[in-house]
């Protein structure tokens, strides 16, 4: 498989309204219990996602019927407590959720069913829920590891008034599962916690929900719940989904790291009310400094105000579990260091999620300590700073989503980035239209046209970073030259590209530690550099290199296929272009400037040869985009190029 990437360049701002999905975990529940009740329920806001289609799916294939209304909800007609399928195999993804709570009712729903997952879902443990089912007279096999799913379901022989244990400290989802399921045994069960129960805002979404559903749970303190005898869900008619708090966590994030109070970034779809526990990750962020405002439906975040920043918390999150994955993010922008404790169940998730945040924050060049079941996160600073990394998401979409936010220290590429679509498939459109990035002024031309010369003056007078891609092809001859690779080697050149070891500075350019600024500019180099530039593989191993020069508080970048390929969203493109005879002129002046020979016909000849060869590629060729504004400089200077490009940016054109 390819794999796909999403490039960020590093943002300055966020601002605006996302109206959230619906809420995962209550989604699920919701089919489950409307699938499960007497009558017909209207689902409305449902989220649609992998995890939810698999939900969908597996009860599809238990016979529930579902139709869709003409508001755009779902119709679930419930089955009373029997699926009308007695068999089914059912394939649930990676969803936790549906595969925990599906194992609990379809264990008591009197059929035989075989649940399974993808490998990462049989690598999760499922073997307290599994003996807790067992104790209350479920028929349950572990098809593979003891423990693990797949499971192979066959019905029950129930064991009326049993108090059933069941371990509270791996995943709260096992308690839920059980308590949304018992209610299918007919008889008066109790069920006592063992252990510390975690996550306990999701144990009482679901006990929220089984009241919706017409099933009230007797709970003793968070140690024991009681099932009445005869309990039996009761469709409510219609169930209004709440907005995922969870997911507004990102954008409660993207206000609190880069909004001002005036221009917050709001919320729409979960409020002060919300039965989600994730909702607290508001309040964290409050400890942190951040503004927040919230109403009945909505919650609003924003940086300290007051000219202060945010601040490192050490905070237990074992009532926010998924959104203080957030936080480890957050902490990079705040002012001392961030602990995050109590949170082992992020081992057992999609991912290792400890491990998996502290590898990709270190990446980003910050330093991280992992425990057992906590994250040290000291943020950076300037003799430690954020820097451009590549990420890889772990097919976790909250990975994806989390490191979205490190775009605000440094430019990212983010790995796989298609994996959000387990609970917000258009996760990056909302954080697109959330997020400003840093301005780009891409200009593109042919070579001696004095692009490098307006390039470097522009960025210099914006204060803006500036990158020269030539230098980067023309750096790239040179290594593969001196590592005694052929040019015509493209993937010997585009190993040398991705390895290259350079670093620009103020007064020149280094390659492996030595000083290179004058060798690149040869003639030779020149041609090599026109000749590695025409290599698909050579342009993609630089792409991700000339992006993480789009840093804040700009940038101005000068060579090819700035506009076209590298910064297609730049806010202004420029096609700097001068007559041929012109620029050899030019080229002519300089070398003899330098005392070098100048033969003005066989530079004209040179020039329009790589010009040619340049516009002649397949991949990008040096044209003028449909985009870009013309700035021929036969008859202009190089300060009214200046000028032109500046007052273009400053007025918007
Ligand atoms: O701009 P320059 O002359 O330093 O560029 C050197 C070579 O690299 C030139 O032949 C074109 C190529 N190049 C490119 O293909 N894409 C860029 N963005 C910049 C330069």
């Amino acid at each position: 498989m390819k794999m796909t990437f999403l490039d960020l360049p590093q943002m300055l701002a966020a601002s605006g309204n996302v109206t959230l999905p619906g809420s995962k975990s209550i989604s699920n529940r919701a089919l489950l219990l409307a699938s499960l009740a007497k009558g017909e329920t209207e689902l409305r806001a449902l989220l649609d996602s992998d995890d939810t289609a698999r939900m969908r799916e597996a009860l599809a294939a238990l016979g529930v019927a579902m139709a869709a209304t003409d508001t755009g909800g779902l119709k679930v007609t419930g089955s009373g407590g029997q699926f009308p399928a007695r068999r089914a195999e059912l394939f649930l993804g990676n969803a936790g959720t549906a595969f925990r709570s599906l194992t609990a009712v379809l264990a008591f729903a009197g059929g035989e069913y075989v649940l399974k997952g993808v490998p990462r879902m049989h690598e999760r443990p499922i073997g307290d829920l599994v003996v807790a089912l067992k104790a209350c007279g479920a028929n349950i096999e572990s098809l593979e590891k003891e423990g693990f799913p797949p499971l192979l379901l066959r019905p029950a022989a129930i064991r009326p008034g049993s108090v059933v244990k069941i371990r509270g400290d791996v995943s709260s989802q096992f308690l839920s599962g059980l308590l949304m399921a018992l209610p299918l045994a007919g008889v008066e069960t109790t069920v006592e916690v063992e252990g510390e129960l975690i996550s306990k805002p999701y144990v009482d979404m679901t006990l929220n929900l089984m009241a919706r559903f017409g099933v009230a749970v007797e709970r003793d303190d968070w140690r024991a719940f009681s099932i009445p005898a005869g309990a039996c869900y009761r469709s409510p008619g219609v169930y209004q989904v709440e907005g995922d708090a969870s997911s507004a966590s990102y954008f409660l994030a993207l206000g609190a790291i880069g909004a001002t109070a005036d221009n917050p970034v709001r919320v729409a779809g979960v409020g002060k009310n919300a039965i989600q526990g994730d909702v607290r990750f508001a309040d964290a962020l409050a400890a942190m400094g951040a503004t927040i405002e919230a109403g009945e439906d909505w919650i609003a975040a924003a940086r300290p105000t007051n000219g202060k920043t945010l601040k490192g918390i050490h905070l237990d999150c074992n009532h926010i579990p998924d959104a203080a994955m957030t936080l480890a993010l957050v902490a990079l922008f705040a002012e001392g260091e961030t602990t995050l404790a109590n949170i082992a169940s992020w081992r057992v998730k999609e991912t290792d999620r400890i491990a998996a945040m502290a590898a990709e924050l270190r990446k980003l060049n910050v330093r991280v300590e992992e425990g057992a079941d906590f994250l040290r996160i000291v943020p950076p600073d300037a003799a430690r700073p954020l820097q451009p990394a590549v990420i890889d998401t772990y097919d976790d979409h909250r990975m994806a989503m989390c490191f979205s936010l490190a775009s605000f220290g440094a430019p990212l590429r983010i790995n796989d980035p298609g994996c959000v679509a387990k609970t917000f498939p258009d996760y990056f459109d909302s954080f697109g239209a959330i997020a400003r990035p840093a301005p780009v002024i891409a200009i593109d031309g042919p070579t001696a046209s004095g692009k490098g010369t307006v390039s470097a003056r522009v960025a210099a007078a914006l204060g803006f970073h500036y990158l020269d891609s030539g230098a980067l092809y023309r750096l790239v001859a040179l290594a593969a030259r001196e590592a005694g690779v052929d040019w015509q080697d493209e993937a010997g050149v585009a190993a040398i590209a991705a390895r290259l070891d350079v670093v620009f500075h103020a007064d020149g350019v280094r390659l492996n530690g030595r000083e290179v600024g004058e060798a690149i500019r040869h003639e030779e180099i020149s041609s090599g550099a026109s000749k590695v530039a025409a290599m698909p593989a050579v342009r993609e191993a630089l792409l991700f290199r000339q992006r993480a020069f789009h840093r804040s508080p700009g940038l101005v970048g000068d060579g090819r296929d700035m506009g076209s390929v590298v910064f297609p969203e730049a806010q202004l493109k420029i096609f700097l272009t001068a007559s041929p005879a012109v620029r050899a002129e030019r080229r002519v002046k300089q070398l003899l400037e330098r005392n070098e020979p100048a033969d003005l016909d066989s530079i004209r000849a040179d020039l329009e040869a790589r010009d040619a060869r340049d516009r002649a590629r397949h991949i990008a060729p040096l044209k003028q985009e449909a985009d870009a504004l013309l700035l021929d400089t036969d008859h202009i200077g190089i300060d009214d190029a200046v000028a032109k490009a500046l007052e273009w940016f400053m007025t918007g054109n």
